[in-house]
């Protein structure tokens, strides 16, 4: 990633709609004149618990919608506002940046890139929402679409307003809003499959089971295909590992509204950040790394190139510091002070559900 406030255009690419695109186009972050330094993990006293979406407590629910609200009540200009953290998916996916040092555009889906961009990306607005309500243990939710409870969209997210207050959980754009108590498909390909929801509950632990173990079996299936500086796809295009090509992209679409110009928002790489969803479901996918990591099966283990370990990202963290991240650093997240509440005996239904 070059220096993404100084070199960044328009986004374009992968919108097929851009006249009647809802979104904005203009991708790219604030420059605060800030330079980039390479950034270090703070030494922390608190784990972050991340919580299954449809099982908050009260006190998660409401720190969680609090820190939402905040983050769209400042100012637009301030690199963690909610409108610049939706653009940064934009930027980074959209054609905003060339690869540092070259006039290749830079895209971080469809290759190994994938599981770490997301990674710090949500790590970072995680930490953006903590400190935005001063809560330093503050965790996001995942959504937990593994466990047949956690399938239908969080319901946290639908209504549209609270109280008299319209819910910042809630986005307009999208099509999942009509379905509550609805499964979710995680083969979705576009068209509703109409399914009884026990039969769709199946289908869903076979899909886990398909992404984490059959299709998952070494580090390129699972992360995705290699994807080096200086190549240009589709010379060599890599491919998307067994998560991203499966049900994290399913999701996306089923989520996402089809008959918005783009599949806006989360159809689209350019919009799919504006849908609080998105975060929260990033969070499972994310979980996805670690619990593929915890089976310890034999390939089970991350890349070890120089190429994928030097990789690095540009963000902007909670103090509003230009800092820079590597793939190395991401890959233990105990290091990054959060986890994950499992259930206590750790059973995950889709281990027995091979297909
Ligand atoms: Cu960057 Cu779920 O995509």
């Amino acid at each position: 990633t070059p220096d993404i406030t100084s070199i960044c255009k328009d986004a374009s690419a992968g919108i097929k709609n851009i006249k009647d695109a809802i979104r904005t186009r203009k991708c790219c972050p604030p420059s605060l004149g800030k330079t980039i330094k390479d950034y270090v993990i703070p030494a922390e006293t608190t784990l972050k618990k991340r919580w299954p979406a449809h099982k908050g407590t009260p006190k998660q629910i409401d720190d969680y919608i609090r820190a939402i609200q905040a983050m769209k009540d400042l100012p637009q200009d301030d690199p963690r506002s909610f409108l610049n953290q939706a653009k940064i998916h934009c930027a980074y996916c959209n054609g905003s940046y060339n690869q540092d040092g070259t006039d290749i555009s830079l895209q971080i889906h469809n290759s190994w890139l994938f599981f770490p961009f997301h990674r710090w990306y949500v790590y970072f607005y995680e930490r953006i929402l903590g400190k935005l309500i001063n809560v330093p243990d503050f965790a996001l939710p995942f959504w937990k679409w593994d466990e047949p409870d956690g399938m239908p969209i969080p319901e946290i997210f639908l209504p549209k307003d609270v109280n008299g207050k319209v819910n910042p959980l809630y986005d307009e754009f999208r099509d999942a809003n009509s379905v509550k108590d609805r499964i979710v498909d995680l083969d979705f390909g576009g068209k509703d499959k109409d399914r009884p929801a026990k039969q769709q509950i199946y289908c869903n632990l076979n899909t886990v089971y398909r992404d984490l173990v059959r299709n998952g079996g070494d580090t390129l299936s699972f992360f995705g295909g290699e994807y080096v500086a200086g190549v240009i796809p589709p010379d060599k295009t890599p491919s998307a590992g067994s998560v991203e090509a499966g049900s994290h992209t399913a999701v996306h679409r089923w989520v996402g509204d089809d008959k918005q110009p783009n599949d806006e928002d989360m159809g689209n790489f350019y919009s799919a950040g504006y849908d609080p969803i998105f975060y929260v479901h990033h969070a499972n996918v994310d979980r996805m790394w670690k619990l593929w990591k915890d089976l310890r099966l034999p390939g089970h283990v991350e890349p070890t190139d120089r190429d994928w370990l030097d990789a690095s990202y540009v963000f902007y963290d909670e103090n509003q510091e230009l800092v820079r991240v590597y793939n190395r650093d991401c890959v233990d997240i105990n290091k990054l002070s959060y986890k994950y509440i499992e259930n206590s005996k750790e059973v995950f239904p889709w281990r027995k559900s091979r297909p």
